[in-house]
């Protein structure tokens, strides 16, 4: 498989074509965001632990049967992926009250909700990422109903799976981002990346953060605490 030309570069991966027809080849960065770009940072190390532990990750939810645009990891740093085409839509499933859900409904952090919920924002940078409901994607033309319906589905099958391997790696799953896009036939597949920086992560005994909230609150160095994930969900 050969790199061939740069297709798009995002805030933490950088994503070129391939001599194969259909298959992308990921490389992620050493960068850190939060805030929509506006918090930016050199993390060295960051980009061979993000891409080993989605690789690790989307591996377990294929032993799921979760359809996913992964195909397999090539480097510590690089991953090789199917295009798909990309729904402008941040899927979030929350199962405890924590961030922006937290703050919009004045429920305090760590509450845990009585069943996991989906939420969508439209992804869109000049609009900062609104949240929207399901009429709001069927009539900005995002998604049809049948496809609402699917990545509800998704969404929370991909809940269910993260939750159990994250337990037995003592690890609260406290919500998380997904992005998905539509293969070549139509067909809805997770896409995109998770990781530390889309996952809230609590440890199970201490309720600290074992994610990106340590780099956006600015609680300390978040590469032993990636590679601590990582170190517990490959034992
Ligand atoms: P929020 O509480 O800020 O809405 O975030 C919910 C979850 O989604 C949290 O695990 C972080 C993740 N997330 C992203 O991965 N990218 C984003 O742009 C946002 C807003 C959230």
């Amino acid at each position: 498989m050969e790199k061939k030309e740069l297709l798009y570069e995002g805030k933490a991966k950088k994503l070129y074509k391939t001599d194969e027809d259909g298959v992308l080849w990921v490389e992620y960065l050493d960068q850190a965001t939060a805030l929509n770009g506006a918090k930016k940072d050199a993390v060295s190390g960051k980009g061979a632990l993000n891409n080993q532990i989605t690789s690790l990750i989307f591996d377990r939810l294929k032993d799921e049967g979760i359809p996913s645009h992964f195909i397999e990891k090539i480097s510590k740093t690089e991953q090789l992926v199917k295009f798909v085409s990309i729904i402008p839509l941040e899927v979030v499933v929350r199962n405890t009250a924590a961030g922006s859900f937290s703050k919009r409904l004045a429920i305090p952090e760590g509450t845990s909700l009585a069943f996991p919920i989906v939420e969508f924002y439209f992804k869109e940078d000049r609009l900062d990422d609104p949240f929207i409901n399901d009429d709001h994607v069927r009539v900005l033309s995002i998604a049809t109903t049948e496809e609402i319906q699917e990545i509800k589905a998704l969404a929370k099958r991909v809940n269910d799976a993260l939750r159990t391997l994250f337990q037995k790696a003592e690890i609260r799953l406290i919500d998380f981002k997904i992005e998905v896009g539509r293969d070549t036939d139509g067909g809805i597949l997770l896409a995109d990346e998770i990781s530390p920086d889309t996952c809230r992560l609590w440890d199970m005994k201490t309720q600290e953060h074992l994610d990106k909230d340590i780099y956006r609150r600015d609680l300390g160095d978040l590469v032993p605490v990636y590679q601590e994930v990582l170190q517990r969900l490959a034992d």
